[in-house]
C-alpha cells in the first residue's frame, strides 16, 4: 500500500523514533509499505518518520546501476563508525519536494542494523549508499538534511522551506500537510 509522506514541517519529522523491540506482522508490513512508497516517489531511501510512524526503521535501494540488486531494510541503525574524510553531494528529500542542495558528510560509514529476518547485521558503505544512509538516520533523529547546511546556507532557504510548509510545492505523490493528506492529481494538472 502506497502511504502518503509527510512534509515539512509536520512535527513527527522533528520526533526522535523509538527502537523496534519486536519484528511484528506490523513493522513487516510498514516495511513492505515504506518500500511500495518510495518506489512510487521515485525516491532512494524512506524513514518510518517520513510516513507519520516514530520507530527505528528505514528502507534504502539505491539501484542496480549502483551495485544494489536488492532494497536493504533496516531496524535499529546506527552509525558505528565513519570517515574522517568527507565529500560533497547534491540531496534531495521526499519530505522537502523540488529543494535539492550539497551537503558535506564523512564519505564512508559503517552501520550497525537488524535485518528483516531479525539478524544483526553491519554494513560497511561509501559513496551513494553512505550518503543516504546517513540522510536516513538523520530523520529517525529527527534531522532533515537542511540542518545539517550552513547558516547562510539555511537561511537562504528560509523561504524555501516556507513555501513547502504552506502547502504551496506538492509532488507527484500522496503526502500530509500538517494534519490533511493532499493528493495531487496530475490528470487535473
Ligand atoms: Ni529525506
Amino acid at each position: 500500500m502506497i502511504l502518503p509522506i509527510y512534509l515539512y514541517d509536520h512535527p513527527v519529522l522533528r520526533q526522535v523514533a523509538e527502537p523496534i523491540t519486536d519484528l511484528t506482522p506490523e513493522i513487516r508490513r510498514l516495511a513492505q509499505d515504506m518500500l511500495e512508497t518510495m518506489y512510487n516517489a521515485h525516491g532512494v531511501g524512506l524513514a518510518a518518520n517520513q510516513v507519520g510512524v516514530t520507530r527505528r526503521l528505514i528502507v534504502v535501494d539505491i539501484g542496480e546501476d549502483e551495485g544494489m540488486r536488492e532494497p536493504l531494510i533496516l531496524l535499529n541503525p546506527t552509525i558505528e563508525a565513519f570517515s574522517e574524510e568527507t565529500v560533497e553531494m547534491e540531496e534531495g528529500c521526499l519530505s522537502l519536494p523540488e529543494l535539492r542542495e550539497i551537503v558535506v558528510r564523512p564519505a564512508a560509514v559503517q552501520v550497525h542494523y537488524v535485518d528483516f529476518r531479525g539478524h544483526e547485521c553491519h554494513i560497511a558503505a561509501d559513496g551513494l549508499l553512505a550518503r543516504v544512509l546517513q540522510h536516513e538516520i538523520d530523520h529517525l533523529n529527527g534531522v532533515y538534511f537542511t540542518d545539517r547546511l550552513s547558516p547562510v546556507r539555511r537561511l537562504l532557504l528560509r523561504r524555501k522551506l516556507e513555501r513547502i510548509a504552506r502547502g504551496e510545492v506538492l509532488p507527484p505523490y500522496p503526502v500530509v500537510l500538517g494534519h490533511a493528506v493532499v493528493e495531487q492529481r496530475s490528470e487535473m494538472l
